[in-house]
């Protein structure tokens, strides 16, 4: 069955993830939620995937607008079954039903649903794992996604699981509160070490970051990724308010895409 995974990724964790998933199932496709924002059609498999990390409990913004903008515009006659993946460190069920329901509302029944627990990429409050450590996500990760790879094949249905609240927080706190909450995120600065490589400009998942008088600027349409910080190669970003980790440049991800020229 041919499958369309489509992902957002920050750092890389889902992107690795999602890139997985598509080998393990084979003919499939990743298809990065970013370069699909624009697509007026697109192609998707009988099968379809959504793997996106956790980010303050929810999907990331920009994941939640495209299922609603984008993906719900689709033909969806020919998908036959969906199922969800999200990337998270701490906790994702109020991810996970958001995003159910999100789908749902789309127009897409989800049939399975899983979660994969990798590095934390949210450095304002946890520090970034050390080396054994990564590895040790990286191979339990790789267990868990073969695990997934034959419950999918096999069709077995998996529902979000029930999250406490899930009710209250999927209706009434996503959008207003999550995005103010990720507007937060913008707060970045650059030191003396960017070379106005650019590099974080093509990479903004959500076309946030400019290049002007040679170095970046944010607005304030952050969806919070933090890959402009893990992966400047100067490593000349700066948050402006203290933070707790290190960088997280997830080389073993694999993880090139970038997004404009
Ligand atoms: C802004 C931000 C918020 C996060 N919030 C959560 C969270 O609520 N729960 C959780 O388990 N992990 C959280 N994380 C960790 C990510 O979900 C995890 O590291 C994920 O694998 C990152 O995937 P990515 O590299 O594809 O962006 C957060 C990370 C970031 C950057």
């Amino acid at each position: 069955m041919k499958t369309t995974i489509l992902c957002f990724s920050g750092s890389g964790n889902s992107y690795w993830v999602a890139s997985q998933l598509a080998t393990q199932l084979g003919d499939a496709t990743v298809l990065m939620i970013p370069s699909l924002m624009e697509a007026d059609s697109i192609e998707l498999g009988q099968r379809v995937g959504i793997v996106y990390p956790a980010y303050k409990f929810f999907p990331p913004n920009l994941a939640t607008f495209f299922v609603e903008t984008v993906l719900s515009e689709q033909n969806l006659d020919g998908v036959a079954s969906l199922f969800q993946v999200c990337t998270y460190n701490r906790a994702c069920s109020w991810a996970l039903s958001a995003m159910e329901r999100t789908l749902t509302q789309a127009g897409l029944a989800v049939s399975y649903t899983g979660r994969v627990k990798m590095a934390n990429t949210y450095v304002p409050l946890f520090k970034t794992p050390s080396d054994e450590r990564i590895d040790r996500y990286y191979t339990e990760a790789a267990k868990q996604i073969a695990q997934m790879a034959r419950d999918i094949e096999e069709g077995a249905i998996k529902l979000a699981p029930r999250a406490p609240f899930a009710r209250l927080a999927t209706r009434r706190l996503m959008k207003p509160i999550h995005r103010s909450l990720m507007d937060g995120a913008a707060a970045f600065a650059v030191t003396d070490a960017c070379n106005a490589c650019g590099l974080c400009q093509r990479i903004c998942p959500s076309g946030n970051i400019e290049i002007r008088g040679g170095k970046p600027l944010w607005d304030r349409v952050c969806s919070g990724c933090l890959a402009c910080y893990h992966r400047c190669p100067e490593q000349a970003i700066i948050f402006k308010s203290r933070i707790r980790g290190d960088h997280y440049p997830n080389e073993r991800s694999g993880y090139h895409v970038e997004y404009r020229p």
